[in-house]
């Protein structure tokens, strides 16, 4: 704790008024040194306070010590700085997406630095590499790019959600089998460090914290600008949908049966490649396979479609449709809009959510599908759903890397879940977590992980390290922190910390 380094006699009035009100000595240290700097900062006592504090998920609120609307490198980099001296823990906010509201502390009391007016997209049109500020939203990237040159990145679909925390702890989307995800396009980072340095971290500068920002970067430094590698967009982007809504759960056979058989699907190297990936969506009463094919609706009708349909029960709906790219990001943006504002960005949901990460050699085995089946159909279910995505498979771009590429380790999952209960969601954390735990206690012999987008607040610090990480790259991210962060300034609840 560095906190006595800095002049006694300057601060002895503050402190005494301090005590007085019960506030943290490090808080006024803090606060007078951010003021001395000109950072721009929000206090409580401000109209917009909580406005800026409130993050995606609702249920979980924190009261963020202060919160930091930087403008320049400089602001982030005084803003760390102090906070560092000071002894206060920071969090970044890009879009405030995180499911444990991380990037407000995960706790009160931390220093939020958001970076709402870090919004630039520059495409760089020789080397198709665009320049994103660390605050982009993105459905303004995506907006971004198509209009400065017709490009695309590979990412999520709901276009509030913010590359910082996107784009370094993975970031899924029905492109990614072919493309990557977003981290893989991440090609260099300006970054600052908790010593308060802005460096420019690449394959060959700052190595390790280009490695380790790409996997834990909550935990490693404030990115205030990506650099990404884009892609030509898709002249056309195939989606399909073929829909359940009554049927699929009457009979346990038939939902195993079903399942088994989209998973022949996803293995079988005739029918798919690269091109193409999709999601199941089930809530006990509809059950729905939905995804894209980079390609045209003929050529999917005559490759993928009869494979699917050859012994799937005939399904109420079956809508093949072909789009635009920027017509496709529309329809799965489920508002029919990617454009979101620069401040005043106000989507929020109350609820609770993990994930199972399921290795391809293993698949899911009858049993687990069938403690599943049992699970939802059985007793009182509350509002949920759980969507199971495909990322590996024939030609996945995202398991032909390893933890030598980036500090991210899910590389080899066939199937991605994420079990998700809302309305209130602290009433069904119970239900969620019960049915987690019966899928994967009845397939023993797999070792299941989780997903860290889908970041889990219901973990211990030592079960998100090993089943984000596991053991080998925790201890390798143990290392690059003991070098770049030894005092824990960057910290959530789940962050990786020196030592044990
Ligand atoms: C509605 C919704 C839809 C989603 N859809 C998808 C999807 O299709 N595919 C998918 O893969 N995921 C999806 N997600 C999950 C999403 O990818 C994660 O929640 C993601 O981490 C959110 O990023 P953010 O910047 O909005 O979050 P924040 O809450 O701002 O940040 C999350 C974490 O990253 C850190 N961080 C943020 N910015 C920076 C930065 N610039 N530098 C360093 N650290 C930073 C924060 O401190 C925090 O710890 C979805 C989430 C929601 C809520
Ligand atoms: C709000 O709080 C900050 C930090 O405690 C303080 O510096 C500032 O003077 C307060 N502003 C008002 C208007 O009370
Ligand atoms: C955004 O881009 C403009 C124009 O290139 C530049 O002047 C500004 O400094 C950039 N802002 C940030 C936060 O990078
Ligand atoms: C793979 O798909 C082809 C083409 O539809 C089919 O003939 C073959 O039986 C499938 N293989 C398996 C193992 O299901
Ligand atoms: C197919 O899906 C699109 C997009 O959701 C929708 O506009 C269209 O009406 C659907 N067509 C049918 C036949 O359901
Ligand atoms: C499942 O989703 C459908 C479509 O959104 C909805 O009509 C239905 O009520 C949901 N069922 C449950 C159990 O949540
Ligand atoms: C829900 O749980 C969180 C975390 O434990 C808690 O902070 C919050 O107050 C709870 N909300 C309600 C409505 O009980
Ligand atoms: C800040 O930390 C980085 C990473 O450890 C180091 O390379 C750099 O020299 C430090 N800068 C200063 C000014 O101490």
């Amino acid at each position: 704790m560095k906190l006595f380094i800095l002049s006694a006699g300057l601060f002895a009035a503050g402190l005494a008024n301090a005590s007085l009100a019960g506030i943290k000595r490090e808080q006024v240290l803090v606060s007078n040194c951010l003021s001395n700097k000109n950072v721009p900062t929000q206090w409580k006592n401000s109209s917009e306070y909580n406005t800026l504090a409130e993050p995606f998920n609702t249920r979980l609120v924190y009261e963020p010590y202060a919160i930091v609307l930087p403008e320049t490198n400089q602001h982030v980099q005084d803003a760390v700085a102090c906070a560092a001296e000071c002894g206060i823990k920071v969090q970044a906010k890009s879009g405030g997406h995180s499911y444990a509201s991380f990037s407000s502390g995960g706790k009160d009391g931390s220093l939020m630095i958001f970076l709402q007016a870090f919004n630039n997209v520059t495409l760089n049109q020789e080397t198709g590499i665009v320049s994103v500020g660390g605050g982009v939203r993105l459905g303004n990237l995506a907006n971004g790019i198509y209009d400065q040159g017709k490009r695309a990145l590979p990412h999520g679909t709901c276009p509030g959600v913010g590359v910082g925390g996107h784009a370094t702890h993975g970031g899924y989307g029905h492109v990614s089998r072919e493309y990557g995800l977003a981290l893989d396009t991440i090609v260099g980072l300006d970054i600052v460090l908790a010593n308060g340095s802005l460096v420019h971290a690449t394959e060959t500068e700052y190595a390790d914290v280009y490695w380790a920002c790409r996997g834990a970067c909550d935990s490693i430094g404030i990115v205030t600008k990506f650099e990404m590698q884009t892609h030509a967009a898709p002249e056309s982007i195939t989606y399909f949908d073929f829909e359940y809504s009554t049927g699929i759960y009457k009979d346990k056979d038939t939902y195993i049966e079903t399942f088994l058989h989209i998973q022949d699907v996803a293995l079988n190297t005739t029918v798919v490649d690269e091109r193409i990936s999709w999601g199941i969506y089930e809530n006990g009463s509809l059950y729905k396979i939905g995804g894209a094919f980079h390609g045209t609706i003929d050529d999917f009708k005559a490759t993928v479609v009869p494979e699917f349909l050859r012994t799937l029960p005939t399904p109420n709906v079956i809508n093949i449709t072909s789009y635009s790219w920027i017509d496709y990001l529309k329809l799965v943006s489920d508002r029919n809009a990617i454009i979101e504002p620069l401040t005043g960005y106000d989507e929020h949901d109350d609820f609770f959510a993990k994930s199972i990460t399921v290795p391809e050699k293993d698949g899911f085995t009858a049993a687990a599908l069938g403690a599943k089946y049992d699970y939802i159909t059985t007793g009182k279910v509350p509002s949920f759903f759980v969507i199971t995505n495909l990322y590996g498979g024939p030609g996945s771009a995202i398991n032909e890397k390893d933890t030598e590429f980036a500090a991210y380790r899910d590389r080899d999952s066939l199937w991605v879940l994420q079990l998700y209960g809302n309305k209130p969601g602290n009433t069904s954390l119970p239900f969620i977590n019960g049915l987690t735990a019966a899928i994967t206690g009845a397939q023993p012999q797999t070792e299941f992980g989780a997903y860290l987008n889908y970041v889990d607040p219901s973990l211990s610090a030592d079960e998100a390290h090993k089943l984000y990480y596991g053991e080998e790259l925790y201890g390798e991210l143990q290392k690059v922190k003991e070098e770049v962060d030894p005092d824990e300034v960057f910290w959530n609840p789940q962050a990786v910390v020196v030592s044990a």
